[in-house]
């Protein structure tokens, strides 16, 4: 962590010509279960991880917002007069589409939206882009801690989580749930964090891996996904449209006893969609509850059962991210499952810590046999959300 505090500062300073007014960080997550939930006002249960994003910031004299990143070329600079939501492309759409909707936000509650600040802001990240890390959320998290502290907005961390949510749907185009601003902005350590996406109540659960001898580990297929495009989307569709033929609002309002009358009115393959909703929401009740009755090692079998949920109705896993979690799986894990959207990116493999490194070779010597790109494999435990660095 020192590193990317020094790091960002050192970026800052090279791209603005002075040191930051402060620094602000937000981790990205992984879904321990409760997978394509949350925007069925759903049940998720994920956790921030160690690795994080941060911002470096500066107040400016005037309304001009100049972003940069370490992963990309070139300073992003737009006016705070005319910030467009339509005119933001490109990386720089997450920390300014953050900025947008804050004013937004700042304008609904009344506040002097023509009183905000410029603002000089650098981004330096240890989460991967594009493997299903929330990367993009530990962006728009940091960043949102940032204005929130430097515009003096006092919004709550909830209603931070809505408004990187909001950057997302309408700046970057991607029809995503709460759940990775939620895990950003509220995770723990040693703590999942129980979302109920539709009273947006949330309740820290003790994970007690360490105590229990098990560990994570992130399977990176190394392979892309990106929300903005269309499977994410159509999948969305599918849940809504299951939703209206059963008569409900949302799938969250349907139960395992609904299922019959659901293989009834549906299309096969929307049946399918609204099947793994349904029972996913219950893995994560069981999840929860069996963690706190017997303990981690015995929730196993529900992330195993959400992957093949994942891969069979909701259709949304890939071969790397198969092979990564029934490699997983042969070798001993106590369960495994892809995490996140889908159609690319991370598997989780809980495992004990005497087999983590039997584990995570074993996976890359299949990966290698079946003739895929080297996966990159590393244990990650449940960390402090976003807050501020210095
Ligand atoms: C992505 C989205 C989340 C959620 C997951 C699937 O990470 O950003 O909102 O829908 O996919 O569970």
């Amino acid at each position: 962590m020192t590193d990317l505090l020094q790091r960002g500062r050192e970026y800052f300073s090279s791209q603005f010509g002075a040191a930051p007014g402060g620094l602000w960080s937000a981790p990205g997550r992984v879904n321990l279960i409760g997978e394509h939930t949350d925007y069925n006002d759903g049940f998720a249960f994920p956790l921030a991880i160690e690795k994080r994003t941060l911002v470096a910031a500066s107040v400016r004299a005037d309304r001009r917002l100049r972003v940069a990143s370490s992963s990309f070329p070139g300073v992003v600079e737009v006016s705070l007069d005319g910030l467009d939501p339509d005119a933001l492309h490109g990386w720089a759409a997450y920390p300014l589409g953050v900025a947008w909707a804050m004013s937004e936000a700042a304008r609904e509650s009344g506040g002097p939206v023509d009183g905000l600040a410029g603002m000089d802001l650098a981004l330096s990240s240890d989460v991967p882009a594009g493997a299903g890390l929330s990367s993009s959320a530990a962006v728009e998290c940091a960043v949102a801690l940032a204005l929130n502290e430097l515009w003096g907005l006092g919004l709550g961390r909830q209603q931070l989580a809505r408004i990187g949510r909001l950057a997302e749907n309408r700046v970057v185009g991607a029809p995503t749930g709460i759940m990775d601003q939620s895990a950003s902005l509220l995770g723990e350590p040693d703590h999942g964090i129980l979302l109920d996406c539709q009273s947006l109540q949330t309740e820290s659960i003790a994970l007690g891996f360490a105590g229990a001898g098990l560990g994570l580990l992130v399977i990176d297929t190394r392979t892309s996904h990106s929300h903005a495009d269309g499977g994410y989307a159509s999948r969305r569709r599918s849940c809504e449209e299951g939703a209206r033929a059963m008569g409900v609002g949302s799938l969250r309002a349907l139960g395992p006893a609904d299922l019959p009358r659901a293989a009834a009115l549906l299309d096969t393959q929307t049946f399918r969609r609204v099947r793994h909703v349904i029972s996913e929401n219950q893995r994560v009740l069981d999840t929860v509850a069996t963690l706190r009755t017997r303990g981690p090692a015995a929730i196993g079998p529900f992330l195993n059962a959400s992957h093949v949920s994942m891969r069979d109705d909701f259709e949304i896993s890939t071969a790397e991210l198969d092979l990564a979690v029934s490699s997983a799986q042969v070798l001993g894990a106590v369960g495994a499952r892809m995490t996140g959207g889908g159609f690319g990116g991370a598997a989780i493999a809980l495992v004990r810590d005497s087999d983590a490194r039997r584990v995570a070779e074993g996976v890359a010597q299949a990966f290698d046999r079946a003739g895929f790109a080297a996966p990159r494999i590393f244990p990650v435990t449940a960390s402090e959300g976003a807050r501020r660095e210095s």
